[in-house]
């Protein structure tokens, strides 16, 4: 199945938040694929990470591992500097950075929890930096079919939440959904080919999750690999009449 609707050459893809989780899952299943032609893996410690070494021993013709840390907008536009040098469009952009718990990020239970370092953390990770990913790689994403997809989370929908709890990861990811749906009403006059996404992976076996799991049954926590797959194979099925849409893991919409 093609990966990018209507799009009948190779498709160039960057993946930000690539070094580990999901994102490298996600490099991994790209570039077994031989519809896939250069792969941008991006992360702050992208040139340093085993796996990618690993995957780039494999394939050093279409892997580019790139240093950049997203919450820098001046990295950011050397980024896509970085990117045009190789290519002049991009089809497909994973945004897979995120943060909940890491100094002074926090996934708070109470609003004494709550501070404005934490939340300017959460916020400018998992919201600032992939609303600015998408600013700075537009002009390589103008011309031809292209999807770019931010993975948020359930939590981040205010119409699920039920439970509380998770203030600022919670909120950061709302504003992501809201930013996104913004971005893919102009992006519909830019280029009408454009899908923009937010997806939510289902709770996953990553460094991100790994303080929480201790409550997830074992066949609600999916590895990696599994994760991604379910990402890609929504990406194949879903296209610009979806654009500003926001799914879960086993392709059900998710209210925002
Ligand atoms: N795991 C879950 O259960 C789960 C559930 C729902 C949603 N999600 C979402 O899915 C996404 C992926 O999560 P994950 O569990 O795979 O996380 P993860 O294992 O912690 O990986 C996060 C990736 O983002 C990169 N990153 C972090 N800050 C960055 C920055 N400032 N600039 C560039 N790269 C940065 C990290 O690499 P470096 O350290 O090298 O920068 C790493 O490669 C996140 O958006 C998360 O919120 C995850």
């Amino acid at each position: 199945m093609s990966l990018i609707n209507d799009l009948h050459t190779p498709a160039n893809v960057l993946v930000c938040g690539a070094s580990q989780g999901i994102g490298l899952a996600l490099c991994t299943q790209l570039l077994a694929r031989d519809d896939i032609g250069l792969l941008f893996a991006v992360s702050r410690r992208a040139t340093s990470s085993p796996a990618l070494e690993v995957l780039y021993r494999e394939h050093p013709q279409r892997l580019v591992r790139i240093d950049c840390d997203a919450r820098e907008e001046h990295a950011l536009q050397a980024l896509a500097t970085e990117v045009s040098t190789c290519c002049d469009q991009l089809n497909l952009v994973f945004s897979t950075l995120g943060v909940l718990q890491e100094a002074p990020a926090r996934a708070e239970k109470t609003l004494a929890q709550l501070d404005m370092a934490g939340l300017l953390s959460s916020f400018t990770t998992n919201c600032f930096a992939p609303i600015l990913l998408l600013k700075h790689l537009l002009p390589l994403l103008r011309k031809q079919p292209m999807a770019f997809v931010a993975l948020s989370a359930r939590v981040g929908s205010i119409g699920d939440n039920q439970l509380g709890g998770w203030y600022s990861y919670r909120a950061s990811k709302a504003a992501l959904n809201q930013l996104l749906r913004t971005a893919s009403i102009e992006l519909k006059r830019l280029n009408p080919a454009s899908t923009l996404l937010s997806l939510h992976p289902g709770t996953t076996d990553t460094q991100l999750s790994r303080p929480f799991q201790g409550n997830v049954a074992p066949d609600k926590l999916f590895s990696p690999a599994f994760a991604a797959s379910c990402m890609l194979a929504l990406v194949s099925r879903h296209g610009p009449a979806q654009s500003g849409t926001f799914w879960a893991w086993d392709g059900t919409p998710i209210a925002w």
